[in-house]
């Protein structure tokens, strides 16, 4: 992260770095489009953000009207390196000058293969791996799980509270929230088991990492069997359910008892991976080794690519044809990526991601301090958030917070809301975005939540 947003040297010169309203939001261009839209877009499918894209990099997007939004979302954790960089388009330009698709299972080509050599030697562990590329995160998901079946010849699939792993089929059985994901959308995949989560802040009583591990085993072995289960599946960082951080030692007791149980321990790193939570993943800030390790969103500067990357014993024990896709690795999504991943390394964007959180933290927790309506502020590296309650009770407050994603949106900065109960509002900035654009976002923000900052005697 640098001072100022438009001299970073990652983001793209010709866009100005700076929130800017010339209309109302959304404008007329942006209404119009909503129109159209309403006519021929499934009504299933619904945006944050009531304005249309033209354009966006660095720490901004800007809309069909001109109107520029500070953007603390990155098309939730997938623009890391900043939208529209520079070296991703232009290795997505030449590669498509060359080839756009042969499909790997057909005519293999070398982008594919650099791509699981640089997720061999970035995700955790010095072991011997391998990588199956896919296309979204449900489906690297839908492999990791595939891949723990045939590999153990068990059926069982233990997920958590607060889980989310997609849309598809499987991953709706294994995301916990029913609406919007799965309210009418059974019947589900079978095998699939749910445990209770660590969520400090809605204990009922303090408890630690390893006590919360430990309730978690209890429900495994008594209603599903240790030796019934293929995988526990797990965010590190619990995403769509609330950047709910476990207590320490709640993930190395869970992986410890997997190992232990010959239970293949799967990260689901789709949203916490590539640099976001200040680590590369998000694994390592406590020492855990999945055997698997689910990727997508951060990995390719924006176009559609994810991955499973694991042990070798493990991803080798399918059988030859059992995993891939026509999509699966695209040639221009692999140019994509290695463009992306190098920077993830060169620009040190994990540094990037510590540093948003020093810039953050601070000011949220003075903003909670005289918000009594924030719960808790929690996260890590640039994958933060603030829970909204009630006052003086831990009541979630799904309209507030609604509200203030929609205030902070007519002033010209998107965040994002999520939680299990929908009072969650989370900030997961480009990694490239400058001190100055954070500053002023955190003064729209505070703005809406709490007012005008009180001044001090001096006036300041
Ligand atoms: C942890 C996690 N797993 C899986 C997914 C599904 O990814 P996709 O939307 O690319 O299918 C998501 C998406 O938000 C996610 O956060």
């Amino acid at each position: 992260m640098t001072a100022d947003s438009a001299t970073h040297p990652l983001v793209r010169p010709d866009l100005p770095q700076h929130r800017r309203l010339v209309t109302a939001v959304p404008g007329p261009r942006s209404r119009a489009l909503a129109e159209r839209r309403a006519a021929v877009v499934a009504a299933g499918v619904t945006s944050s953000l009531p304005v249309y894209v033209a354009r966006a990099g660095g720490g901004v997007v800007e809309d069909v009207d001109g109107n520029t939004f500070i953007d603390l979302g990155s098309g939730i954790a997938v623009t890391s390196v900043g939208n529209a960089a520079p070296a991703v388009v232009a290795a997505v330009a030449a590669q498509a000058a060359d080839f756009t698709h042969t499909c790997f299972m057909i005519a293999p080509y070398e982008g594919y293969v650099a791509v699981c050599e640089a997720l061999a030697r970035l995700s955790p562990g010095d072991h011997e791996k391998r990588t199956v590329l896919v296309n979204s995160g449900a489906e690297a998901v839908e492999n990791a799980v595939k891949i723990a079946r045939r590999a153990t010849g068990r059926d069982a699939v233990v997920v958590f509270d607060h889980a989310y792993h997609g849309r598809t089929n499987l991953t709706m059985a294994m995301t916990a929230k029913a609406m919007p994901y799965k309210t009418g959308f059974g019947p589900f995949a079978g095998e699939v088991y749910r445990a209770p989560a660590s969520y400090p802040l809605r204990e009922p009583v303090a408890i630690s990492g390893a006590d919360a591990a430990a309730r978690a085993i209890a429900v495994i072995e008594k209603q599903v069997g240790a030796d019934q289960v293929a995988a526990i599946v797990i965010e590190p960082i619990l995403g769509e359910g609330g950047f709910i951080v476990p207590a320490p030692g709640f993930l190395p007791a869970l992986a410890a008892w997997a190992r232990a149980n010959g239970v293949v321990f799967v990260a689901d790193e789709v949203q916490t991976g590539f640099a976001r939570t200040g680590a590369m993943f998000a694994c390592e800030h406590e020492g855990v080794v999945p055997d698997l390790v689910t990727m997508a969103k951060g990995i390719a500067g924006g176009l559609p690519l994810a991955a499973v990357t694991g042990r070798a014993d493990l991803m080798d024990a399918v059988h030859g044809g059992g995993l891939g896709g026509t999509f699966g690795g695209s040639p221009v999504a692999c140019a994509a990526a290695l463009a992306t991943l190098e920077m993830y390394e060169s620009a040190d964007l994990a540094g990037a991601a510590r540093r948003i959180e020093a810039r953050l933290v601070p000011r949220l927790l003075t903003l909670a301090a005289r918000a009594p309506q924030i719960a808790e502020v929690r996260g890590r590296g640039a994958m933060l958030a603030i829970e909204l309650v009630h006052p003086g009770t831990l009541e979630p407050d799904a309209a507030e917070t609604a509200r203030i994603a929609r205030e902070c949106a007519q002033r010209g900065v998107l965040v994002l809301t999520c939680g299990t109960f929908g009072n969650v509002l989370r900030f997961l900035p480009p990694l490239v975005i400058g001190d100055d654009l954070l500053d002023d976002a955190l003064d729209v923000l505070e703005d809406v939540i709490a007012g005008p900052a009180p001044t001090t005697a001096d006036g300041s």
